[in-house]
């Protein structure tokens, strides 16, 4: 089974929130999600992201908490998808070459970050439309 890792700055609002929104769409993929810094380290997940899942009736792991990317993770996941443009700056400076190209952007537009917009609704319809769109090209990659 391809593992596939969503990643956001702090692994609380955007990343978590994609990870759970994929699990509701697919049982074909194994999918994680990750943060870019250790800033949030073992917190849970952010408040308006959990109440932007309930309104929506996606289920997710009150246990998932915060944890940064790992050398281990960019050897072992098949595709680390960053949230947004400085996502992918960072995964890339911070990737061995050998794994560079795992590393994708999520979509063209970079989903913008409810800790900063405070608008975790406008988030929430972006990460549906890329993790339909990402499961349709996962689906033909190895399908
Ligand atoms: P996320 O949002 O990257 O979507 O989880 C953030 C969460 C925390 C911080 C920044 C962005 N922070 O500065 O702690």
């Amino acid at each position: 089974m391809k593992k596939v890792m969503f990643v956001c700055l702090g692994n609380i609002c955007r990343s978590p929130m994609a990870e759970f929104v994929m699990k509701s769409l697919t049982d074909d993929f194994y999918i994680e999600s990750r943060a870019t810094s250790n800033w949030e380290h073992g917190n849970p997940i952010h408040e308006g992201t959990q109440k932007a899942l309930r309104d929506h009736a996606i289920a997710y792991d009150l246990g998932k908490t915060s944890l940064q990317i790992s050398d281990k993770d960019f050897a072992i996941f098949d595709y680390i998808i960053g949230m947004d443009a400085s996502n992918v700056a960072d995964l890339k400076k911070m990737a061995p070459n050998k794994y560079q190209d795992k590393i994708y952007q999520f979509m063209d537009k970079s989903v913008p970050d409810p800790w900063y917009t405070g608008d975790f609704e406008e988030t929430y319809r972006l990460v549906q439309i890329g993790c339909k769109h990402w499961l349709e090209r996962l689906e033909v990659e190895n399908g």
